[in-house]
């Protein structure tokens, strides 16, 4: 933030190279140490000049994305924090960035949570014509690439006796696509959803306590006309339907959802083998 009055640098201008303007009153900074250079509307002279600075990060550019690193010391190698085939297998990408309310590891939890999508997602646009199961078995593993994968061992459809209660859900006839993606997620705060064809990401990146910015890429791994083609899907459903609607329903959660306390239950697994990544000593 701006230290004359705490606006985000971020809404800034480039008004000089090598330097970066506030937005508000035009207090600019040079880029690579963060010293205040000049108070444009202060005029050349102004006595502040060189007395005020600001911290700055190493950043790096790659996907269209940039990369900043907020830790202590010499920043490690971006790569390693990237999904690898992101890099290495020519895509088709498109995404939307939004700041969300809610901490970032529950958003992570929520991410991977794995009995949350058959009933919180069950009536969404997206999910109209799939074919939702009341639930299932799972475990998790280590997969290539740092991931941790869900991995499901059982699946009750539909229909399913409740004893006292009845049965759960009903079978709706319109429902038919079946299969379901598969859901990784590794450090730091990365999630992947591979459906048939195409490959869902999200990071959660913590802004402060309460408020995480929430980057979704979607990504096919094609060239050409199928990759223009994907760009099509994405602008015409995919970020409406997905990125919007359905995303918004875990974004209500996550803001929503208040613990400690709480009591896990057996799909939890999915959310004590994150909690587990997270703590692992490296
Ligand atoms: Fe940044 Fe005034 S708040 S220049
Ligand atoms: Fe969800």
């Amino acid at each position: 933030r701006c230290p004359h009055r705490g606006v985000p640098l971020a809404l800034g201008r480039q008004e000089f190279p090598g330097t970066w303007s506030c937005w508000y009153h035009g207090w600019t900074y040079d880029l690579a140490d963060g010293t205040m250079v000049a108070c444009l509307t202060d005029g050349p002279d102004s006595p502040l000049c060189g007395k005020v600075r600001v911290k700055t990060y190493p950043v790096e550019e790659r996907l269209g994305l940039v990369w900043l690193f907020v830790g202590d010391g010499q920043a490690p190698p971006v790569e390693r924090d990237i999904p690898s085939e992101l890099l290495s297998q020519p895509n088709s990408r498109a995404g939307r960035i939004t700041v969300r309310p809610g901490n970032w590891r529950l958003a992570a939890e929520n991410g991977f949570d794995e009995g949350h999508a058959k009933f919180l997602h069950r009536n969404s646009l997206w999910t109209l014509l799939r074919r939702m199961p009341a639930f299932s078995r799972t475990h998790v593993e280590p997969t290539e690439g740092d991931w941790i994968t869900r991995k499901t061992t059982a699946v009750g459809m539909e229909e399913i006796d409740y004893p006292g209660l009845g049965t759960w859900p009903k079978r709706d006839w319109w429902r038919q696509r079946g299969g379901a993606p598969v859901c990784s997620i590794r450090l730091p705060g990365c999630l992947r959803i591979a459906y048939p064809g195409w490959t869902h990401y999200e990071w959660y990146v913590a802004s402060d306590a309460d408020h995480h910015r929430y980057v979704q890429l979607a990504a096919k791994f094609t060239v050409g006309l199928s990759a223009w083609w994907f760009k099509m899907r994405y602008w015409t459903y995919i970020r409406w339907i997905f990125h919007g609607l359905f995303n918004d329903e875990d974004a209500v959660m996550v803001e929503t959802m208040d613990i400690p306390p709480e009591r896990l239950y057996r799909p939890d697994v999915s959310i004590i083998a994150w909690r587990k990544l997270c703590e692992r000593p490296r």
